[in-house]
């Protein structure tokens, strides 16, 4: 509201200043008449009107778009007028998942294509790791934000196709690693990212994480990427287990039901996975170098403590 008092106020300072103006190049020009010659009066009240006039008008450009991006709930630096905003918006289709990657899998066998445009955001000239890629439809386009990519994946069929997917590009957007993660050895990236499915859980991967930044094999600055499914309880309990620790976390709606739908449309068991296909997901990081439950220098009996309470918490919260 004091925003647009503001703003009409300005607008009522414009017209007097433009009626006054008005006076004085009406009485300049009359005086003219009556004289029947051009009076540099005349001149300077025209020029006194044209200045008046392209300065209000920036002045109410100015207040139109601060209180335009304030009612829509943004604080603005000066001027994030609508076409600001429009340029805002194709910078974030600029990471649209949904439009740049054709899935081979639908939520919530994969994670929502909307997740993986923020992940796509944060990796942009990062050097990235997805553990348990399963068919590539995420880092098929986070990749492209990345300065290198490296995908983990243990089963041999979808090994198979992330290599034909990934030679469909000269270079390739990233390279292949067909091993247990658990048995792999050169984590170091910037970001290292998953979305668990047993035996690669939260957890044990973190551990993993932790230890190798340990033994010196992970850059101190490593960040892991998690996400969450709102509809599945196993992630929720991890996610509160972890919130402490999280750098950033983000919400996101999705909906990739009719996806979901007619991939399953003759498979009843299929069917019924499809309530999660629509929903909130949440994606968050951890520093590694944060992850509570896991200290470099304590004694195996920590590590094992550690792991009776988060199993505890698990299982009675
Ligand atoms: C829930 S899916 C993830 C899908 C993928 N992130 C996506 O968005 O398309 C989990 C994947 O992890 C793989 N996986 C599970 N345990 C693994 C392990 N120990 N090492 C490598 N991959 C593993 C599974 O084969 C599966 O493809």
């Amino acid at each position: 509201m004091k925003c647009f008092e503001t703003f009409r106020n300005r607008g009522e300072l414009f017209f007097f200043r433009l009626r006054q103006s008005v006076r004085v190049q009406k009485s300049a020009h009359i005086s003219h008449s009556r004289r029947e010659m051009r009076s540099p009066a005349v001149r300077i009240a025209s020029v006194k009107v044209f200045v008046t006039f392209a300065l209000s008008s920036f002045l109410l450009l100015v207040f139109y778009s601060v209180c335009d991006a304030r009612g829509r709930g943004y604080s603005p630096p000066l001027l994030t007028t609508s076409p600001v905003l429009k340029v805002r918006a194709a910078d974030d289709s600029y990471y649209d998942c949904e439009m740049m990657a054709t899935p081979q899998d639908f939520a919530p066998i994969r994670s929502p294509q909307t997740i993986h445009s923020i992940i796509a955001m944060k990796v942009q000239n990062k050097s990235v790791i997805e553990l348990g890629t399963r068919n590539g439809d995420g880092i098929s386009c986070f990749a492209q934000f990345a300065s290198s990519a490296i995908a983990i994946e243990y089963d041999k069929t979808y090994c198979a196709r992330l290599e034909e997917r990934a030679r469909l590009h000269n270079p390739p957007f990233w390279s292949v690693q067909c091993v247990d993660a658990f048995k792999y050895e050169n984590f170091d990236a910037d970001i290292i990212t998953w979305w668990q499915q047993n035996p690669l859980t939260n957890f044990a991967v973190l551990k993993k994480l932790k230890e190798e930044q340990c033994a010196g094999r992970i850059r101190q600055s490593a960040e892991a990427i998690l996400v969450f499914d709102e509809k599945w309880p196993k992630d929720m309990k991890d996610f509160a287990l972890l919130s402490s620790v999280f750098s950033w976390q983000q919400r996101v709606n999705f909906d990739e039901y009719r996806l979901c739908a007619t991939e399953n449309a003759r498979d009843n068991q299929g069917r019924d996975l499809c309530y999660r296909s629509k929903g909130v997901f949440a994606v968050a990081s951890v520093p590694i170098s944060q992850y509570p439950y896991f200290k470099c220098q304590e004694p195996e009996i920590f590590h094992i403590f550690f792991q009776l309470f988060i199993k505890f918490y698990k299982f009675f919260i």
